[in-house]
């Protein structure tokens, strides 16, 4: 029992002295990586269904070794600036670990500097909003060190559009339960009415 309270209050030590560690920020990293994704222009993406192929490359106006730290690149998809607002729950934030810009991870994978992409159907968790897509790159620490976007500084240009699943899904629920009450209603009417005739011939 002692050992378990030890170690929980370890542990929450450990998460406070975590909490209040370095974290990098976002205006001190340098935009190395040239990310673009594919999207038909005004094309509103399905959640669960469609797709956007993402690529990303070293820039090589760069000297050569600045990405010699690089160890992984995670893609993600980000919140546009008019899809934050009066959000706080996706409010950007320079401190990285405070930010909610970029809550949706579309894949994470070894850093290479030659080009890679990937073909990336929309998660069905995705909520409605105009998004773009950001490339981390981390060190062996996990740190952000680097990144890049398929946007410009201002996130104004080359977003996309994203329909959640669950609107389209209210209304499909709508319609089944519409339906059943229907069935429903038919199935009483039916079972009236033979009752009714049933009584009628039984009268005769
Ligand atoms: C590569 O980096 C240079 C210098 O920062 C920049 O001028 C150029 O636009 C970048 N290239 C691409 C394709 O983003
Ligand atoms: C994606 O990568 C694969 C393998 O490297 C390559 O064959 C393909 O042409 C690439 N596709 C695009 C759209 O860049």
């Amino acid at each position: 029992m002692a050992a378990l309270e030890g170690f929980l209050v370890a542990s929450l030590l450990l998460s406070c002295l975590a909490s209040t560690s370095y974290g990098a920020t976002f205006s001190s990293l340098q935009k190395t990586l040239v990310v673009s994704a594919s999207h038909q222009q005004g094309k509103v993406l399905k959640a669960g269904e469609d797709e956007i192929t993402v690529t990303w490359s070293y820039n090589n106006s760069f000297p050569a070794g600045t990405d010699s730290a690089y160890k992984t690149v995670k893609l993600k998809l980000c919140y546009a600036p008019v899809s934050q607002q009066d959000r706080a729950w996706r409010k950007t934030e320079d401190d990285l670990e405070k930010d909610k810009t970029c809550q949706h991870i579309i894949v994470s994978r070894p850093y290479s500097p030659s080009k890679s992409n990937i073909t990336w159907t929309v998660k069905r968790d995705v909520p409605t909003a105009t998004y773009f897509v950001r490339a981390y790159a981390y060190n062996s620490a996990d740190e952000e060190v680097a990144y890049g976007q398929n946007t410009d500084a201002h996130m104004a240009t080359n977003l996309f559009q994203i329909e959640a699943i669950s609107g389209r899904h209210a209304s499909l629920d709508i319609a089944a339960v519409c339906f059943s009450g229907f069935s429903v209603v038919s199935l009483f009417g039916f079972f009236f009415s033979e009752k009714r005739k049933a009584k009628s011939s039984q009268l005769k």
